[in-house]
């Protein structure tokens, strides 16, 4: 099979040592490589996190994996996940021996970065159209036969500006694009078929551009999965598939696709065809406690058994409780998502157990400090120096906080540290 990034250069990643650079992990590591902390499989906690300390579960993550991979095949779509979740060549690299087909990014920078480990298969799920970036991936393409990439057109200028700063960069390969529409109100993407149909025709047109599909983005409508919202995304992903059916034949090796990882079920069952129909989920792969578990075809109310598992936790400790009903814990907006939902305090720490929180609520965070609101039985339980593992909504968000995040087994004993470039 073809190998979609530098196995090498990730395995790399296992010889950097481990000190005051990366928050949140024992100070009992510093100068210790990943390979050699890993290699003991320690216990975080007998390790001595300095919490907050975020975790991710390795049994969760390869479940999501074969879940995720499994879906995609019987629903007969590729995956392309997100990499700006997790921006990490580790998991990545995890996503592709799943399966997956090539990475999405948000940036060229983010290309970048993924560059730097090889990656050979790239959407990039946005209008590119400055000079230096494009003079860039000129390079890159041209010194690199086996690299491809495409992304996003939504106007006649940006095809302009995208033609003349190849021309002037020397670009010999074409750079493949695909048509993003948009609905009313959103964000990128052509507002109607008379626009898709100009930038197409540009495209077509112009010697430095291949058109090779038609993209969207349905989430920009939205995570509503009541029966009104789903009726919006429906009919947004069938004019997405009337604008590929029309274009279908002016575009090379055609691709369709959209999805993230909200409604990635009505994608399959509005966009699949006679082309390849590729979704671009990213927070699949931890899935929450929050937004995802309540909207992902794969764990919201009546899914079904077998989804989707949260992979993602931050453990931080109490370090005050000034008033009874009150417990002030170590963890804020610099270490947890707080753009969706609060993180959702789910067990106590007790010896090597863990014991169940209900009666607990995140109702503030600041910079650095989290408000829990106690009731019985937590009020009587939750002691200054307890730890609490916290649910988190909203992967993207966490992720970007952690430079270096312990991967557990089910005991607790790291099994991998994955670095993340953001
Ligand atoms: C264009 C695009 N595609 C796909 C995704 C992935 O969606 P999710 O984060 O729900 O997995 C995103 C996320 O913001 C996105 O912006």
């Amino acid at each position: 099979m073809r190998s979609l990034l530098n196995a090498a250069a990730v395995a790399d990643l296992a010889g950097q040592r481990v000190d005051w650079r990366f928050k949140g992990l024992p100070a009992t590591w510093a100068g210790l490589t990943v390979a050699q902390i890993c290699a003991e499989a320690p216990d975080l906690f007998d390790a001595g996190p300095l919490g907050p300390v975020c975790v991710l579960h390795d049994t969760a993550l390869q479940h999501n994996l074969s879940t995720m991979a499994a879906w995609c095949a019987r629903h007969a779509v590729e995956l392309a996940p997100h990499g700006k979740t997790h921006m990490s060549p580790q998991l990545l690299a995890r996503q592709f021996e799943a399966g997956a087909c090539a990475v999405t990014a948000a940036t060229i920078s983010q290309v970048r970065t993924y560059r730097a480990f090889g990656v050979r298969e790239v959407l990039l799920a946005n209008e590119l159209v400055d000079a230096a970036g494009l003079a860039w991936l000129a390079a890159e393409l041209d010194g690199d036969p086996g690299f491809r990439l495409t992304c996003w057109v939504d106007s006649v200028r940006g095809v302009t500006l995208m033609t003349d700063a190849l021309r002037a960069a020397g670009a010999v390969r074409p750079v493949d694009v695909c048509v993003e529409v948009g609905a009313a109100g959103t964000r990128t993407g052509c507002r109607d078929d008379v626009v898709a149909d100009e930038v197409a025709a540009a495209v077509v047109a112009s010697p430095r551009l291949r058109l090779v599909g038609v993209a969207g983005y349905e989430a920009a409508l939205g995570h509503d999965v009541s029966d009104a919202g789903v009726a919006r995304i429906r009919d947004y992903l069938l004019w997405v598939r009337a604008v590929a059916t029309r274009l279908a034949p002016l575009c090379a090796d055609m691709v369709v696709t959209a999805g993230g990882s909200t409604h990635f079920d009505l994608v399959a069952e509005t966009l699949t065809g006679p082309w390849r129909t590729i979704l671009r989920s990213g927070a699949y792969l931890t899935n929450d406690d929050g937004l995802y578990l309540r909207t992902s075809p794969l764990t919201r109310p009546g899914a079904g058994p077998g989804g989707l598992v949260p992979a993602m936790q931050v453990f931080a400790q109490v370090c005050s409780r000034p008033e009874p009903g009150l417990a002030l814990v170590t963890m804020g907006r610099r270490d947890v998502s707080f753009d969706q939902d609060l993180p959702l305090p789910q067990h106590l720490r007790a010896g090597s157990t863990w014991t169940d929180l209900s009666g607990c609520e995140a109702v503030k965070l600041n910079d650095q400090h989290a408000f829990l609101r106690l009731s019985p039985p937590a009020d009587d339980l939750v002691e200054v120096g307890s730890w609490i593992a916290f649910g988190v909504s909203h992967p993207c968000t966490v992720f970007d906080k952690w430079q270096l995040i312990p991967v557990l087994d089910e005991h607790c004993r790291v099994v991998d540290l994955v670095r993340t470039f953001f």
